[in-house]
């Protein structure tokens, strides 16, 4: 098959239905969505790879890239299929993988999935788990795949599962994790390395003292101010009243050590307490910034999402810049995305305002700059905002975060809990089918879902100040 010529049929041939599309959010053409992939600044051009069914919006296809470009981070193009499982070493999937984007060339670094036939588990056997390498000079024609590790290259006691590999340079090292799990159905980090892109040498690994889950996918290692940072999505992790509550985790970890060959995991910190987050990856742009993309959704989750009747599923998260206060990383929507503010909506506390399908939203307790992160230190005090008459996000003012659906506009999600000490500020971006709520300046995050009847919301809080842009 032809997957480039197929992706083109089906995504004109599948007719998505336009009412629970995202403006702002990046969307599957047709079909399914699930990682982010590849994100680089490449030419000045920031590319979003993502992983990408476009046959079937249960994700049940062929999986390869998807494609979109842009120039400023608000305006996306998108450019069709860029890896196609079309080699035995990636026949039943061009997983998730990470761009390497250097002077002259992407390097484009992804798992090869392939289920051999036979009566496997494809866990511990029947799985090929290869790393592939795909070279581009303008950032869209791909030369000729490269594998580079295979199963035997992994240490001897990991089962088929190792895979998302992320590469990056330090000095005149390349280094590439690779998440992992072990026979003994521990989740770890491998760690290689490499002085020339193509030849990589087994360093170390990467995990907790006591398992952490059985499997760690999409693994990104990186610093800010000196300090490392390894973001994992671990399986397995037994869910807390406040934490862990979602079927598999994303976070990380804050890092003793010195360099990836030294490095052990300490305290981890989930990513997002909503409904729908999994798999991020982020990179470093030209003007400096690490930004995170986050897939807004989750696998094997007990909700569903109407989308699917209407030809797709899932979307990203907006992009977002991540900073380091204390060891803990804050994220924050780019500074861009302030341009997308439009006609300012009436927005009084107490009563029910009809908003449009994308707006923002702002609240803190009295600055009129609140916007800024951080603007106004003074605490809000117990607020609860009732988002299209089915989701409620409230807090008590002292310590509990919740995010409720109370009507079925949440497709079988029903509460998150989270603990936080002290609400200063919320900024929200609603589009139409997917929210994301900021806390205290990116201090924590809430990502949801949602499929709602109408566009409304009701702030109730002592005196705050509130502004609504529509987007
Ligand atoms: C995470 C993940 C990755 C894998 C990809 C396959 O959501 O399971 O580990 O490479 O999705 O689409």
């Amino acid at each position: 098959m032809n997957y480039f010529e197929e992706t083109k049929r089906l995504e004109t041939n599948t007719a998505i239905d336009g009412v629970y599309r995202t403006k702002h959010h990046l969307m599957p053409p047709a079909g399914w969505m699930n990682d982010p992939n590849g994100l680089c600044q490449y030419r000045g051009i920031y590319h979003v790879f993502f992983q990408y069914t476009p046959g079937a919006a249960s994700g049940d296809g062929f999986r390869g890239w998807g494609h979109y470009t842009s120039e400023d981070l608000l305006h996306f193009k998108y450019e069709g299929l860029a890896v196609a499982p079309d080699t035995a070493y990636d026949r039943d999937g061009a997983y998730s993988g990470s761009a390497l984007a250097e002077e002259n060339k992407m390097y484009l670094y992804y798992t090869g999935n392939v289920k051999e036939t036979g009566d496997y588990d494809y866990i511990y056997s029947g799985r090929g788990a290869n790393v592939i390498l795909l070279e581009s000079e303008d950032g869209f024609r791909m030369g000729s795949k490269k594998l580079l590790l295979a199963n035997p290259d992994y240490p001897k006691d990991y089962s088929c599962h190792v895979r998302d590999p992320k590469v990056w340079k330090e000095g005149d090292v390349y280094y590439m994790v690779l998440g992992g799990r072990t026979i003994q159905d521990q989740g770890r980090v491998l760690v290689y390395g490499s002085g020339n892109r193509t030849d990589w040498r087994f360093l170390s690994e990467i995990t907790t003292k006591t398992p952490f889950g059985y499997m760690w996918e999409c693994p990104d290692l990186f610093s800010l101010d000196g300090k490392p940072f390894l973001s994992v999505s671990p399986q397995g992790v037994e869910a807390e009243p406040y934490r862990f509550q979602n079927v598999y985790q994303s976070g990380y970890f804050t890092l003793k050590g010195n360099g990836p060959e030294d490095y052990r995991p300490d305290t981890f910190t989930e990513w997002d307490m909503g409904f729908d987050f999994y798999a991020p990856q982020t990179f470093v742009d030209s003007k400096g910034r690490r930004i995170l993309y986050g897939w807004a959704g989750i696998p094997d989750a007990e909700y569903t999402n109407r989308t699917i009747e209407q030809g797709w599923q899932h979307c990203l998260t907006l992009p977002r810049v991540i900073t380091q206060k204390e060891g803990r990383l804050y994220q924050n929507p780019v500074e861009e995305l302030k341009k997308l503010r439009g006609v300012p909506l009436q927005a009084e506390t107490g009563k029910r305002i009809k908003t449009a399908g994308s707006y923002e939203l702002c609240i803190s307790k009295n600055k009129p700059d609140m916007e800024e992160q951080a603007a106004d230190s003074s605490s809000i005090g117990p607020i609860k905002l009732t988002i299209c008459d089915g989701l409620v996000f409230s807090y008590d003012g002292k310590r509990e975060a919740l995010l409720q659906f109370t009507t079925g506009i949440g497709d079988g999600r029903t509460i998150r809990r989270a603990l936080l000490s002290g609400l200063h500020h919320i900024r929200m971006y609603l589009d139409v089918s997917v929210a994301e709520i900021f806390l205290n300046g990116g201090e924590m995050v809430f990502t949801t879902r949602l499929y709602p009847e109408n566009y409304t919301i009701t702030i109730e809080a002592q005196q705050t100040v509130n502004r609504i842009w529509e987007l």
